[in-house]
């Protein structure tokens, strides 16, 4: 099982950006203790960062047959990205949107989510935990799909 990890524009930033609404911690403290969390429950994880919308997209296209979930913060593209949005329908693979800030307590144009609709689920607001509660609702996610799976494949075992 593989998790990919996408993170949108100026998230390499975090640490020195808008510390009052970010906080202090460095994107790459966030993907210790998430790496941390995917070694304690047996889930291989990979990162990828860009600023670039064309990058975010080619890389969730690579994630086809190369991972199983993504836990994507599209940053300033959740409000704008058609694109980003139609690579997530495209790969069909369970997705889930993270934000640091609560987006809906913030400007209107922050509130619109065009990425939400494609994932499993959104979660916003709860600092740079935000990724910690993704990881874990990404392990349930593969758990059921690898039960269910499981589960078919003893039935048609069943069945021969
Ligand atoms: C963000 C919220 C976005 O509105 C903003 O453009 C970001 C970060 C967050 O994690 O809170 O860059 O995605």
């Amino acid at each position: 099982m593989k998790i990919m990890v996408i993170q949108g524009p100026n998230l390499n930033m975090l640490g020195v950006r808008e510390q009052n609404v970010y906080g202090p911690m460095k994107l790459e403290q966030i993907h210790e203790q998430m790496r941390a969390f995917a070694q304690q429950n047996g889930v291989d994880i990979e990162f990828f960062q860009s600023n670039l919308e064309g990058e975010l997209v080619d890389k969730i296209q690579e994630c086809l047959g190369d991972a199983d979930g993504i836990i994507i913060n599209p940053a300033a593209y959740t409000h704008t990205s058609i694109a980003i949005r139609d690579a997530i329908a495209a790969v069909a693979l369970p997705a889930i949107e993270v934000h640091i800030s609560n987006i809906h307590a913030r400007e209107e144009f922050r509130q619109k989510s065009l990425i939400a609709p494609v994932c499993a689920g959104q979660i916003s607001g709860f600092g740079p935990f935000s990724y910690h509660l993704a990881m874990v609702g990404m392990v349930q996610i593969l758990n059921e799909i690898k039960a269910m799976r499981d589960m078919q494949q003893q039935q048609e075992a069943q069945k021969a």
